[in-house]
């Protein structure tokens, strides 16, 4: 495996780049405030734009990490921030990403998750070279589970209870998913 961390990557509608504190603007516009996207997330919705500031100030310097994959979701057209992606820090003996993603709702169901998801995939086996990649959701995110299951990553059991949503203290079952680097290359030599 070779770190390469958070490089500029395209894909046909969309680039995928670095984080800058510079996005605060649009990402608090476009979803970091929004109940609706965070509903089933590890975070609530910022309630002012100092709070995403510092965030991306944050994320600004993490990126510039070898070891770090975070990416600024970015629609060419126009230049528009739409949403996160993330394999999240990838140790350089476990060799797994860990995937997080979010897009602003405007943008849900036009196929953009998992156009984002298949180029990280690609860029993470094919030139970072990683072992696996874990996806996780909780079982009533349809739509998350969907775009993993489209993108490659299989079924591996559920956890039941196995997280506590912070929107409304509800415990939700976590399913777990993951892709192998054999599964991605499915018999070719990589
Ligand atoms: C989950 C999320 C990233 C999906 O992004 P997206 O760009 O809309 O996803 P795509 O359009 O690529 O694919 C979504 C798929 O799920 C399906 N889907 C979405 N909601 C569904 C539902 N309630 N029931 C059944 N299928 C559903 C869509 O039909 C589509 O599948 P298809 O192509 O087979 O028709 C987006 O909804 C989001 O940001 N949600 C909030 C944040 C979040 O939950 N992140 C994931 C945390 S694990």
């Amino acid at each position: 495996m070779e770190q390469k961390g958070t490089q500029v990557l395209e894909t046909r509608r969309l680039m995928l780049r670095p984080w800058r504190e510079s996005d605060a603007e649009m990402a608090f516009a476009n979803w970091m405030a929004d109940p609706a996207v965070t509903r089933f997330l590890t975070w609530t919705p910022h309630g002012d734009i100092g709070l995403t500031r510092a965030r991306l100030r944050q994320r600004e310097e993490e990126c510039k990490r070898p070891n770090v994959y975070h990416w600024a979701i970015v629609w060419k057209d126009g230049d528009i921030l739409i949403g996160d992606i993330e394999a999240g820090t990838i140790d350089e003996y476990q060799q797994t990403g860990n995937l997080g993603y979010c897009l602003s709702k405007a943008w849900w169901g036009r196929g953009i998750m998992t156009e984002a998801l298949t180029e990280v995939l690609r860029y993470c086996f094919e030139e970072v070279g990683v072992e696996r990649i874990d996806g996780s959701h909780a079982a009533e995110n349809i739509g998350s589970g969907r775009v993993m299951e489209k993108c490659g990553l299989r079924y591996e059991g559920t956890r039941r209870k196995g997280f506590r949503l912070p929107s409304n203290g509800q415990w939700v079952d976590i399913v777990c998913r993951g892709i192998l680097r054999e599964d991605y290359f499915q018999g070719e030599n990589p």
